[in-house]
């Protein structure tokens, strides 16, 4: 699996703008949010003053169009028959953030074999200089598709709820990407639907010791996501949240990971806030008292 990483990486490494990223957003287990946080993501970077494509890798379940209410003619089905290029299958959904459709239905897009991974990147390699920051939306699971897409990437973030089946898949994944990450390759942590941060760096520093201790590697942490019931409701009605209501929970807390993702510095395991919400809290129970 090392060796295919490799080549795929080497491919995507090529004919990139100095600062380009491509960032992987993958999960253990299914319907954590990845779809719902790529696209509302993307629209964040490209708020910040970045040129952003989405690649919608979960290739055989596309979800990217779906949630930003378009229904593109032409997908990735289209490239790998020979019957489009990738410039043709590129489309720029309404909120001007540009996706690459995979299509929905075909089975053999859920396993594709390692020549037509390579198509596909190769095809990329046409579009990378037009962008600084391609997110790639995976599928769940460790199939191999999904694992050398990570692995081929700049940074991976690995998306997890606090639920105890989604922190053990989280950490599955995790550990298998650690295993065979290249050296320039970064796997960070970002926890979704938590009730507050402090849930999710607790969730965060447990993911990262179990790892450190079991294969020596550890994991960062890009932020946490909270609880928002406005975001199903704009999945149900096929609106980017981030869009419509900037200042929602939801669309704030991936602003902040936007912004982290994009700093350049060495993202934070323990955020500043947490010594004054320490503080506050201690404050608080003496008040109590
Ligand atoms: N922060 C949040 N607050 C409330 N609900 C959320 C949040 N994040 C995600 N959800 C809910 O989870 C559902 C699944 O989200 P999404 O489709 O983005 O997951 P996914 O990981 O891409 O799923 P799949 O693995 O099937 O591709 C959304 O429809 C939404 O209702
Ligand atoms: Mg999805």
């Amino acid at each position: 699996m090392k060796d295919q990483a490799q080549r795929l990486r080497e491919i995507v490494n090529t004919r990139k703008k100095p600062n380009f990223q491509a960032i992987s957003i993958t999960s253990g287990k299914g319907g954590v949010g990845k779809t719902s946080f790529t696209v509302n993501l993307a629209y964040h970077l490209q708020k910040l003053g970045k040129s952003v494509i989405i690649f919608d890798a979960d290739l055989a379940l596309a979800n990217v169009d779906i949630l930003l209410g378009e229904k593109p003619k032409y997908n990735l089905m289209h490239l790998l028959n020979g019957e489009k290029t990738i410039n043709e299958i590129i489309y720029t959904s309404k909120y001007g953030i540009k996706f690459i459709p995979a299509s929905s239905g075909f089975e053999e897009l859920a396993n594709l074999p390692l020549e037509k991974q390579l198509y596909i990147l190769e095809a990329l390699q046409e579009i990378y200089y037009n962008f600084d920051i391609m997110l790639i939306d995976t599928s769940a699971g460790l199939s191999e598709n999904v694992i050398n897409f990570c692995l081929a990437s700049d940074k991976t973030i690995v998306l997890t709820t606090p639920d105890p089946t989604a922190l053990a898949d989280a950490y599955a994944i995790s550990r298998v990407i650690l295993t065979h990450k290249p050296i320039n390759m970064e796997l960070g942590v970002v926890v979704n639907m938590v009730e507050d941060e402090e849930e999710a760096l607790k969730i965060y520093k447990g993911m990262n010791s179990i790892l450190r201790s079991f294969i020596g590697k550890s994991i960062s942490y890009y932020g946490y996501i909270k609880k928002d019931n406005k975001l199903s409701e704009s999945v149900r009605e096929r609106y980017v949240l981030s869009a419509a209501y900037p200042n929602s929970t939801y669309s704030k807390n991936v602003r902040a990971i936007a912004q982290t993702l994009i700093s350049g510095k060495e993202p934070s395991t323990e955020p500043n806030t947490s010594f004054w919400k320490k503080v506050i809290s201690y404050w608080k129970n003496l008040a109590i008292e």
